[in-house]
């Protein structure tokens, strides 16, 4: 079942992990207390809050957050060197986590003092972040940032490869993950790019890389608390999901025999299993956790194992890219010519299904709801607004039931 028996039932670019969810980089890893909770939690690994050598500007969290659904983030403390490889010592001293490093850098010797002291300092491998939006200045009244990292490598394949490969050359040993976004249409000469330099895996992160929060109506200001201002945020939470499972897609198939670890609107295990069947090794999870607590590691973790039992397969390797074989561009697309129908035991004729703007197919018959084959689009939208679970697609066994 596993491609390589030799390898461990989890595993992320060479690191073997205690579990299959990971934490990922950010407020969740940015204290020994914390890991200590992620440790307790079964978290898999995790991956520390993003250091720099000297962080370009001070800054503590602010977001905007709206339950599950974003945390739209333009600030937060970053670490400097002697703090994040003291967190990242004191993690390997004192609990069972594999510890990935998150940094960044603006040019090429920082890189390589930073991943000297964070090798010395027990770090499992080392997370490249070449994602961070958050350091770009050149927007509101701000100068143009002097800081060339994080998000800005990735416009960049070049960059990313010199990069990856001048830290994979001085230190061949190192288990390297660079972070990347799809910020250009570059995305796949990115990933080939992560290859190229001699990285262990990449972790792709699906976040429409910054956004900015809404305007109070009344006060005409953008909603952000706590701050005097606003600035344009990194975008994370359950609205990055599906640009997460294309952006797995994308990168397996740009690079077959990378790992890939993801990130980005993951909330329950089966998000885990979509993202492995794109093409992901491994799972990563940062703004479920901060909604909903430590609980979720755990309980991500129980399911997906009881889901890998039932199954009869050992870990993520078994369903690994099963969803790549179903891609085709969309004029390929074969169209199903069967329509909606009713279950007319379950309607309970309240009219929601009536009220969809683009739809002329539904109608009240005999107080339940009546799709009208001649008109239905089939175009998916009906079972959505549904709050009885009554409407039924051919591809569900109910349908056959069905005139
Ligand atoms: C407040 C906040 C801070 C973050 N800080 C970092 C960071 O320091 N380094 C990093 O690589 N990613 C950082 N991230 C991104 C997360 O690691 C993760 O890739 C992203 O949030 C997508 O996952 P999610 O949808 O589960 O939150 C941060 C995310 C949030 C919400």
């Amino acid at each position: 079942m596993c491609p390589d028996d030799s390898r461990p039932r989890f595993h992320a670019a060479g690191v073997p992990l205690r579990g299959p969810v990971i934490v990922a980089s950010g407020p969740l890893t940015s204290r020994l207390s914390l890991l200590r909770l992620a440790d307790s939690a079964g978290a898999g690994a995790v991956s520390l809050k993003l250091t720099f050598l000297k962080p370009p500007f001070a800054g503590e969290m602010r977001s905007f957050s709206v339950l599950d659904s974003v945390i739209l983030s333009p600030v937060e403390r970053r670490l400097a060197i002697d703090e994040g490889v003291e967190l990242c010592r004191n993690a390997k001293a004192e609990t069972s986590l594999p510890v990935w490093a998150n940094y960044s850098a603006g040019d090429p010797d920082e890189w390589l003092v930073l991943t000297e002291a964070f090798l010395a300092a027990g770090a499992d491998g080392l997370e490249l972040n070449f994602c961070c939006p958050n350091l770009d200045t050149s927007y509101g009244r701000g100068a143009r940032s002097s800081t060339h990292a994080g998000a800005l490598i990735c416009t960049d394949p070049d960059l990313v490869v010199s990069i990856v490969r001048n830290v994979a050359e001085h230190f061949p040993e190192a288990r390297l993950l660079p972070k990347i976004v799809n910020n250009t249409h570059l995305f796949r000469e990115v990933v080939g790019a992560v290859a190229e330099g001699g990285a262990s895996g990449v972790h792709v992160v699906g976040q429409p890389v910054s956004g900015a929060p809404p305007v109070d109506p009344d006060t005409l200001k953008p909603v952000l608390p706590f701050a005097d201002g606003v600035s344009f945020g990194s975008t994370n939470g359950s609205v990055c999901l599906y640009n997460t499972l294309k952006c797995v897609a994308e990168a397996r198939l740009a690079a077959p025999k990378l790992d890939i670890v993801a990130s980005g609107g993951v909330s329950d295990w089966s998000d885990c299993v979509s993202m492995y069947a794109y093409g992901a090794d491994a799972v990563a999870l940062c703004s479920a956790v901060m909604w909903h607590g430590w609980k979720l590691v755990s309980s991500i973790s129980e399911n997906l194992l009881r889901y890998f039992d039932a199954r009869g397969i050992d870990g993520p390797a078994a369903v690994r890219d099963a969803a790549l074989q179903h891609l085709v561009s969309p004029a390929h697309l074969r169209l199903s010519p069967l329509r909606a129908s009713v279950d007319v035991d379950k309607c309970a004729g309240c009219g929601r299904c009536l009220s969809i703007g683009h739809c002329e197919a539904v109608s009240l018959r005999d107080g339940k709801a009546f799709i009208d084959p001649a008109l239905c689009m089939s175009c998916g939208v009906c079972r959505s607004v549904c709050p009885a679970d009554a409407i039924v697609y051919d591809d569900d066994p109910r349908c056959r039931k069905e005139p």
